[in-house]
C-alpha cells in the first residue's frame, strides 16, 4: 500500500444547486491535481475541472436518479439501491465524493462486494441525492453498514437518522441483527447513540422495562453488545446474580429520552419493497 500525503486537494465541489466545501482529502486521480474546484454531474456522479464541461455533460446524460433501483418512496423522499458490480463507475464516482467528508474510512474497496442506498429528495427535475450508506453484500462481522454521509447542506435535519433507520429495516427483513463497521466518526457516533436510545427506550417505555436484552435485540435488529453498551452509557443496566438486568422507572426514561434529541425522520416501513440480496 502506498501511502498518501493526505493534504487536501479539493477544496470546493459544485453537486446540483449547491456549491460544497469540502472536509478531507480523497484520492482523486492524479489528472485532478491540479484542481481546487470539481464539477459533479448529481446524477451519474460524473465529475469534471470546468463548468463548461459539466454543462456539456448535463445536455446529454439522461439519468434523473441513481442508477438503480428504487426500494423505496413516501413523499418527496426515495432510496434507490445500487449493486457496485453492476455499476462500477457510479460505486467508485460515490467513494471519491463521500471521502471528500470521512476523515478516517479507507474507501479504496472493491465496489462489487457493496450494495449503496442512496436517499433522494424528487421534484420535477429528477430525484437530488441527499445522502447515502454502503453495505456489504455478505459481511460476516453482520455489519450492515459500512459508511454512511449526508451531504452537508443537508445535514442536522435528520437524514441520518433516517438512513440509519433503514440500516436496520432492511436487517428486519433479512431477519438478522446488525451494527455499523467500526471506527465510527464523532458525528456517525453521535448519531447512532441517538438512535439507539431512542428506539430502546422507547420499546422500555412500553413493556415497563418487562423486557430482556436479547428480546430488545430480536424487535430492533440492534446488536446485543450495541444494546449493552447503550444502556451502560444511561446507567440502566445492573448485574444481579450473574444476569445484567434492566431497571428503569418512567421517570428517568423520559428524561433520558428527552436529553436523545429530535427522532428524525420515520422511515414507513409498508413503503418498503425490497428483497435481501442473494
Ligand atoms: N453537532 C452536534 N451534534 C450533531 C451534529 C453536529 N454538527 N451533527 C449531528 N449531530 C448529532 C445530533 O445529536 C443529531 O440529532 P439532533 O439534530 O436531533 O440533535 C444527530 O447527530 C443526528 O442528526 P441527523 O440530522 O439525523 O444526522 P445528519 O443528517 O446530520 O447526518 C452524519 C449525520 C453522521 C451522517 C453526518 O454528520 C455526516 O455525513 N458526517 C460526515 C460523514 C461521517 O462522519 N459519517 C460517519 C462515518 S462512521
Ligand atoms: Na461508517
Amino acid at each position: 500500500h502506498e501511502e498518501f500525503t493526505k493534504v487536501k486537494n479539493i477544496a470546493t465541489i459544485e453537486l446540483g444547486r449547491y456549491g460544497i466545501e469540502t472536509w478531507y482529502f480523497s484520492p482523486f486521480p492524479p489528472e485532478y491535481n491540479d484542481c481546487v474546484k470539481l464539477y459533479f454531474c448529481e446524477f451519474c456522479l460524473n465529475f469534471m475541472k470546468r463548468k463548461e464541461q459539466l454543462q456539456r455533460h448535463m445536455r446529454k446524460c439522461d439519468l434523473k436518479h441513481p442508477p438503480g433501483d428504487e426500494i423505496y418512496r413516501s413523499g418527496t423522499l426515495s432510496m434507490f439501491e445500487v449493486d457496485g458490480k453492476k455499476n462500477k463507475v457510479y460505486g467508485h464516482n460515490l467513494c471519491y465524493l463521500a471521502k471528500l467528508f470521512l476523515d478516517h474510512k479507507t474507501l479504496y474497496y472493491d465496489v462489487d462486494l457493496f450494495l449503496f442506498y442512496i436517499l433522494c429528495e424528487c421534484d420535477d427535475r429528477g430525484c437530488h441525492m441527499v445522502g447515502y450508506f454502503s453495505k456489504e453484500k455478505h459481511s460476516e462481522e453482520s455489519y450492515n453498514l459500512a459508511c454512511i454521509l449526508t451531504l452537508p447542506p443537508y445535514q442536522r435535519k435528520g437524514y441520518g437518522k433516517f438512513l440509519i433507520a433503514f440500516s436496520y429495516e432492511l436487517s428486519k427483513k433479512e431477519g438478522k441483527v446488525g451494527t455499523p463497521e467500526r471506527p465510527l466518526s464523532d458525528l456517525g457516533l453521535l448519531s447512532y447513540r441517538g438512535y439507539w436510545t431512542r428506539v430502546l427506550l422507547e420499546i422500555l417505555k412500553k413493556h415497563k422495562s418487562n423486557v430482556a436484552i436479547k428480546g430488545l435485540s430480536d424487535m430492533t435488529a440492534i446488536k446485543s453488545d450495541d444494546i449493552l453498551t447503550t444502556l451502560q452509557g444511561l446507567d440502566l443496566i445492573q448485574y444481579r446474580k450473574g444476569q445484567h438486568v434492566i431497571c428503569a422507572d418512567p421517570k428517568v426514561l423520559d428524561r433520558h429520552l428527552k436529553a436523545a434529541g429530535r427522532g428524525g425522520l420515520d422511515v414507513d416501513v409498508s413503503k418498503l419493497i425490497w428483497t435481501p440480496y442473494k
